[in-house]
């Protein structure tokens, strides 16, 4: 481990969020009750709108204002902390920045030295040692989300949220990275909520896969994935959870085409 900082558990319960809008107010999310172990990893599907992204920023404290429970351990959840990092779809690195320079960014306070045994950590640890001094445009878009994975986990925080990290990338870089994240996962043991609209992906890498469902947006169901790592996706077990959850996406009415084929 590269920290040594252990998370705690994030309780969801009875959150519900609500937009004003000018004809009235949108609600995004609706009575989501969730509760994620220390040390688990959680994926997080659904269509789009779901309220999927609404529940990261919540969970990250970047949103105004919720009805309901979020707290991690015994703190309510009210504003953005060093115990929560966050990895959006976009590396959001600054262009005018090393690679180092942005992963040390967020880094205040700290006894000289110690800021930059931090950041080789981290680079290390993504697979990047020997790019500390480029910068962002002349890295390959997985080697930017390896920089803004390192940049989320300098603080070492006991939770990192993943908003459709890797939704940009090709398949195969997607499938390198998918990989990487679990093998960080594995040495770093920090809580991962990973919101994705691959199925594949859920599957490859949670504990357990949230199913979302929209208008309002609320948990559908949890399905659990008791598969050891790191898992095939040909397997037959992996493929029947994957048609399980696909299930619970396509209503009973277009299934007869499904047969078809
Ligand atoms: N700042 C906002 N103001 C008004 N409506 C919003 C805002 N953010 C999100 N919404 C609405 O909340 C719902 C959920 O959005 P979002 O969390 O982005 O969904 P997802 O990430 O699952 O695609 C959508 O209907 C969206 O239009
Ligand atoms: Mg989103």
């Amino acid at each position: 481990m590269v920290g040594g900082s252990v998370g705690d558990k994030l309780v969801i319960e009875g959150l519900h969020k609500s937009y004003p809008v000018r004809t009235g107010e949108v609600t995004a999310l609706e009575d989501i009750n969730l509760t994620i172990g220390n040390g688990e990893f959680i994926a997080i599907v659904g269509a789009s709108g779901c309220g999927k992204s609404t529940l990261l920023r919540i969970i990250a404290g970047l949103e105004n204002g919720y009805d309901g429970t979020v707290r991690l351990g015994d703190r309510r959840i009210a504003g953005p902390g060093l115990d929560r990092g966050m990895v959006f779809q976009e590396h959001r690195l600054l262009p005018w920045l090393t690679v180092e320079q942005n992963v040390a960014f967020g880094l205040n306070g700290l006894v000289p030295g110690e800021k930059e045994r931090l950041v080789r950590e981290h680079l290390d640890l993504v697979g990047l040692t020997g790019f500390a001094r480029v910068h962002p445009h002349q890295l390959s878009g997985g080697m930017a989300q390896r920089v803004a994975i390192a940049r989320a986990l300098v603080n070492q925080p006991g939770l990192l949220l993943l908003d459709e990290p890797f939704g940009a990338l090709d398949a195969l870089t997607k499938i390198q990275m998918q990989q990487e994240i679990l093998r960080i996962w594995e040495v770093e043991r920090t809580t991962m909520v990973l919101v994705t609209h691959d199925i594949d992906e859920a599957i490859y890498l949670g504990d357990r896969v949230v199913i979302m469902s929209s208008r309002p947006g609320t948990v559908k169901r949890i399905v659990p994935v008791n598969l050891p790592r790191p898992r095939d996706r040909t397997s037959y077990e992996f493929v029947e959870i994957r048609r399980e959850i696909y299930a619970e996406f396509f209503a009973e009415a277009e299934r007869p085409f499904a047969y078809a084929i």
